[in-house]
């Protein structure tokens, strides 16, 4: 399945409140999300309508999220879903988490592009390729490793692969308190050692499974009712995705 088929089908099971996409380019999955939308991206040449309510920044990630309120441009609300497909390095990819997770909400979802090259040169960090994933891809290592409470969905998806990142919370600072420890253990110079399960896809989920699966229908119904624990989300989280993809229980 096309990415974007892919996302366009996620935007309509989420019914998200609050999009935000890290590195925009033409706009064509920016043009995917109706709710009120903000789009950063410091070289975006739209080349398609948006419909929706879309505050678009000419800037880096870093110099939105330094901003004294990420969130003025949606009057507040946190985001329930996020796209991170900025700058393909490893630190940048890292940070953009971080930052974003600050900015959303407990049953956001964060959707990572790129996790899954499908060479060794696709995945350099100085590009030799035009499709391109750089060095995101140990963000899955660095996530299984010090955030074990999020639910990470690795999904099979042309050209290059998403990740699904939910159980989010917006007051962990784990990975921002590890993150010069955390660069200098996972950013490694090319050739990249992408891992042979990854390049081959071996353990990665079948979109249209995950497209099926329970979670959609925790996420958007529990938004905006009682703001339940983190821990209790986030197990309720686990026990649905354990029992729809029942080798990641
Ligand atoms: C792969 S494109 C985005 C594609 C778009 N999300 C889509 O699916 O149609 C990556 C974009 O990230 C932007 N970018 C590069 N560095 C960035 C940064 N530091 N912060 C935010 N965006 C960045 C580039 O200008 C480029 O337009």
């Amino acid at each position: 399945m096309y990415y974007l088929d892919f996302f366009a089908q996620m935007h309509a099971r989420l019914q998200p409140q609050a999009y935000l996409e890290v590195g925009v380019a033409s706009g064509k999955s920016l043009r995917l999300a109706s709710c009120r939308s903000v789009g950063v991206d410091p070289g975006y040449a739209i080349t398609v309508p948006l419909d929706g309510d879309v505050a678009l920044f000419r800037t880096t990630s870093d110099e939105y999220f330094s901003s004294p309120d990420p969130l003025a441009a949606t009057g507040g609300v946190p985001f329930d879903l996020a796209f991170i497909d900025g700058l393909h390095l490893f630190e940048f990819a890292l940070r953009d988490f971080i930052n974003t997770e600050r900015s959303c909400s407990r049953h956001g979802l964060i959707v990572f592009d790129d996790v899954l090259p499908r060479t060794v040169d696709e995945a350099a960090r100085q590009r030799v390729t035009k499709a391109w994933t750089g060095d995101v891809f140990p963000i899955l290592e660095v996530l299984a490793e010090y955030r074990p409470g999020l639910s990470v969905l690795p999904v099979d998806t042309q050209p290059t692969g998403l990740l699904l990142v939910t159980g989010l919370d917006p007051t962990d600072t784990t990975l921002a308190d590890h993150y010069d420890d955390i660069v200098a253990r996972f950013r490694r110079p090319d050739p990249q050692h992408v891992p042979a399960d990854l390049m081959d896809r071996l353990t990665v989920l079948q979109p249209e499974a995950v497209l099926e699966a329970e979670f959609w229908e925790i996420l958007r119904t529990q938004r905006g009712g009682p703001d339940r624990m983190h821990a209790e989300l986030a197990e309720s989280l686990r026990t649905t995705l354990g029992r729809d993809f029942a080798r990641l229980a």
